[in-house]
């Protein structure tokens, strides 16, 4: 069984599971290690990237690793930094505010500014045994940070900026999807597997302008990315709401939040789509027979999937106990074939 077959809907053994998040602060280890060290200072060193992207799968045996890293990280190649500050989240001084701001940005050549990933990545190829999975965030959630200059509720200075200049707003989004595609060009080159790409923000969209101001933007990526044969799972927040125009795209996969029913999208959406997804993260937070049975009903929903991904909604809470992962790990392992 491999996560990559089943990206190809040709995995006839149990789901492969990895979880959004996996190498984060539910680990002691991570957190043991983050005490010695700011998140920027091991997001940017090649060692430490390795040593917490192997920690989830060194402890629970992730069908898939994930890059340890932020989508945040890119902003160095367009000359801004992100500062990660405790209880705040991420913060991008100097703000975009229209669109003559995006004259401050720069375009630097992504194997100079962001090589540590690519350092990263042949380190860890040479250490798993399972996929490597690379990522970045999409354009419209990127851009949402550059203007809000860190984490907002509402995307309100995002949505004044998108409806009062449209075409500055596309400006802005080309030139971070130019980046994106080059950043993610590099981590293939390195040996990333597969490609997952995040629109956290996407469902602050109303449908229309999600059309045409992310997922324009995805399609360039996930055509950009088609000569390399690599799979590229695209997640939205919101994606069981903009499915169908995801699916034109034809990504290997999606990745579904909790809001939606996967055996129902698997009716809806054909068979030659790989399906992620999509457990609310806060069930790890239940007690384990709630988290047993919820598992075990998922994975008999999409029992003979050959498409089938188990995973998150979302990312993994910080306070989510490590029996909880225990327990997940354990339900999808105990299926020997689908
Ligand atoms: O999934 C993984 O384990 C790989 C690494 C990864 C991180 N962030 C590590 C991280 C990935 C894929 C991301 C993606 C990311 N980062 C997204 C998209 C996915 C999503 O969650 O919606 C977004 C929106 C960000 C931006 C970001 N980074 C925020 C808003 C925050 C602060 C909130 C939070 O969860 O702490 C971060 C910090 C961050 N990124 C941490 C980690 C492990 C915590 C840093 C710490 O140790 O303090």
């Amino acid at each position: 069984m491999s996560i990559l077959d089943a990206l190809q809907c040709i995995n006839n053994e149990r789901p492969p599971v990895w979880l959004m998040r996996q190498a984060g602060r539910y680990l002691p280890e991570y957190r043991a290690l983050r005490a010695k060290h700011s998140f920027l200072e091991m997001c940017h060193c090649p060692d430490l990237i390795t040593q917490v992207t192997m920690m989830p799968i060194e402890r629970f045996g992730f069908d898939a690793a994930i890059l340890f890293s932020d989508i945040l990280i890119i902003l160095e190649a367009l000359g801004r930094t992100v500062r990660f500050e405790e209880g705040r989240g991420p913060v991008i001084d100097h703000p975009l505010r229209c669109s003559s701001d995006i004259a401050s940005l720069k375009n630097s050549d992504v194997q100079k500014t962001l090589g540590f990933v690519a350092e990263g990545i042949v380190q860890l190829k040479k250490r798993l045994s399972v996929p490597l999975l690379g990522f970045c965030g999409a354009p419209f959630t990127v851009a949402s940070y550059l203007i809000e200059g860190g984490s907002s509720t509402d995307l309100a200075l995002t949505k004044r900026w998108m409806y009062r200049d449209p075409v500055g707003f596309h400006l802005l989004l080309d030139l971070i999807a130019q980046a994106s595609i080059d950043y993610l060009l590099m981590q293939i080159s390195a040996g990333v597997d597969a490609i997952q790409i995040f629109d956290t923000w996407a469902n602050a969209l109303p449908y229309r302008q999600f059309g045409e101001f992310s997922l324009a933007y995805l399609d360039r990526i996930v055509q950009a990315l088609r000569p390399t044969g690599k799979p590229v799972i695209l997640f939205c927040r919101g994606s069981s709401l903009f499915a169908e125009s995801l699916v034109a795209l034809q990504p290997a996969a999606i990745s579904f939040d909790w809001n939606c029913d996967l055996a129902h999208q698997r009716k809806r959406l054909g068979s030659d789509i790989a399906l992620q997804g999509n457990l609310d993260p806060q069930l790890l937070c239940a007690p384990l027979p709630v988290i047993e049975r919820e598992v075990n009903e998922l994975l008999d929903a999409m029992e003979g999937d050959s498409g089938f991904i188990l995973g998150l909604g979302h990312g993994i809470l910080p306070e989510t106990p490590l029996a909880a992962v225990e327990t997940l790990v354990d339900c999808v392992k105990a299926r020997i074939r689908v």
